[in-house]
């Protein structure tokens, strides 16, 4: 017994002496750039772990840390553009330097993404949620090549214009919602917005046609909802998340949601496969559509693999664009000289028009400077990661040592006052026609070859919405006196209890 316990405290502290060097000679690689101290202590262990938890309790709470907090961090203790932290065993980059960003996202083979499995989202607490190749996180050139380019016509301009009309039913179904609402008068626009993206993104991904707008609460909803936020509560809480006394709830409620979605997802794709093998050409004209129609030709794809990339779809396109539209109708109403313009364009395209057709988005040139100037302010997905590969690697003169992971802040970099004058206005003139934007200082939807697929659909989608909501209806701003957007970060960021408008008809 006795020597069973020296051998296990032995190797113990072997383990201990081990880690303490090997950690010793992987920061001694980074002295060049900046960072705080770590003293030499116990911390070598944890890396910046007890400083990073030391700034949480700073800040008032243990769920509070998050990526943008630390670049803030950055910004105002050390007054730099890139610095390291060491997070327990790994090495984090951050930077908001933009010769160093537009490099590392233009050369996808060079900085590869860090993958589903590094990142811990491929399966969280035993689940599947993400899996190991579903296209957003695909580290791997080759696979993720493969997919995208199977992927890419379903996103094109295009093929969107066959969505239209789908997307145009769906905003009916909300406006005769509202018009149901008028005299509660004040209502959370973001949650009903949720159910309108959800369905949006159901119907044209995979013809998945339920009245999820009209619904007081969405089983679906809720359970995208849930995974966005429950996710990065198990990297946030890595040391812990894992223990069975914690975190009980949160663990069930993360199986539900997986389970909801994989479950109805499975069963559309199984179903459609076997139609489409039967007869192609009653194989319905949405997303999936196009994706198994070009599986066919180019190779195989397996069902579960099909499957994360349609959960992915459901997560990337529904709080994002639900968050975008929410945030915008927000700063509008703040800005009564913007309404009024907003207004005017959206009437003259409608032009005495029951519905506008695709080619009339176009012309809503206003509406989509408004849109990009909110995505400049509220980027729903805040941070780009990306990781160096097995050697050292120089960027705009600076060394970046092997297997780094570098994490961008779109946000941080699209308010820099060294590119945007007077950043916090929200000022939809900066995107006026003609006006130049100077590259990869403004990016919402990433950039390089791994920017967002749905891009054009989220546009589109914003313009026939929003359209719509400000064509039929009188909005109003029921908290003048509230000047600032509370936001919380998960997966996304999002407003933080929601965004409440006034509605008259
Ligand atoms: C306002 C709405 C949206 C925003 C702001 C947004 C933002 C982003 C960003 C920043 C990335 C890249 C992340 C990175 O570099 O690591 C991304 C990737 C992606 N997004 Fe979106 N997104 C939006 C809507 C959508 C929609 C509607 C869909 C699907 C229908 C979608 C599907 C995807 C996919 C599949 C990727 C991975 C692309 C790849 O790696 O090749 N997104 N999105």
């Amino acid at each position: 017994m006795f020597i069973a316990l020296h051998v296990a405290v032995s190797a113990l502290l072997v383990a201990l002496v081990y880690w303490h060097i090997s950690a010793y000679n992987t920061r001694n690689r980074y002295t060049h750039i900046p960072s705080f101290p770590i003293p030499i202590s116990w911390k070598w262990i944890g890396g910046h772990l007890p400083l990073i938890a030391k700034r949480r309790r700073q800040l008032g709470g243990h769920r509070i840390k998050n990526f943008a907090m630390i670049l803030d961090w950055i910004r105002k203790d050390l007054d730099v553009n890139t610095m390291v932290l060491f997070v327990a065993n790994r090495q984090m980059m951050y930077t908001i330097h933009v010769p160093i960003s537009a490099k590392v996202l233009s050369d996808h083979r060079t900085f590869m993404k860090p993958g589903a499995r590094e990142s811990k989202i491929a399966y969280v607490n035993g689940e599947r949620v993400f899996g190991d190749h579903g296209i957003i996180m695909e580290p791997g050139t080759e696979v993720w090549y493969h997919k995208r380019k199977m992927m890419d016509p379903a996103f094109q301009k295009k093929y969107l214009k066959c969505l239209m009309e789908d997307m145009k039913t769906i905003t009916n179904k909300m406006c005769h919602v509202l018009e149901q609402k008028t005299d509660q008068k004040i209502i959370d626009i973001y949650s009903l917005l949720n159910k309108v993206a959800l369905e949006i993104i159901c119907t044209c991904g995979f013809s998945l046609r339920d009245d999820f707008v009209m619904l007081e609460e969405s089983e679906l909803n809720k359970a995208v909802t849930d995974m966005l936020e429950i996710i990065p509560l198990s990297l946030r809480e890595s040391l812990t998340f894992w223990m069975p006394w914690k975190f009980n709830q949160e663990k069930k409620r993360l199986k539900e949601a997986n389970s909801l979605l994989r479950g109805t997802v499975r069963k559309i794709l199984e179903a459609r496969i076997e139609t489409h093998s039967e007869n192609p050409d009653a194989s319905p004209n949405d997303i999936l559509g196009h994706i198994i129609r070009a599986n066919m030709f180019s190779g195989n794809i397996s069902i579960e693999d099909l499957l994360d990339d349609f959960v992915v779809f459901l997560a990337a396109g529904m709080e994002t664009t639900a968050i975008t539209m929410s945030c915008l109708i927000w700063h509008i109403l703040k800005q009564p000289e913007i309404s009024q313009k907003i207004v005017a364009e959206i009437n003259e395209v409608y032009g005495g028009k029951e519905e506008l057709e695709f080619e009339d988005l176009n012309k809503l040139i206003y509406l989509e400077q408004c849109l990009k100037e909110c995505l400049r302010l509220h980027p729903p997905i805040q941070l780009s990661f990306r990781r160096s590969p097995n050697r050292d690697v120089i960027v705009d003169h600076l060394l970046i040592p092997r297997e780094t992971t570098i994490v961008m802040s779109t946000e941080a970099i699209q308010q820099l006052e060294t590119h945007w004058s007077n950043p916090d206005k929200f000022d939809p003139e900066r995107f006026a026609p003609g006006k130049k934007i100077q590259p990869f200082t403004y990016s919402p939807f990433s950039a390089g070859p791994r920017q967002c697929i749905g891009k054009h659909f989220a546009i589109m989608e914003a313009k026939v919405v929003l359209a719509a909501l400000f064509q039929k209806f009188q909005l109003y701003d029921p908290y003048p006196e509230e000047t600032k957007l509370e936001k919380v970060t998960n997966m996304t960021c999002k407003p933080k209890d929601g965004v409440f408008i006034g509605i008259q008809q």
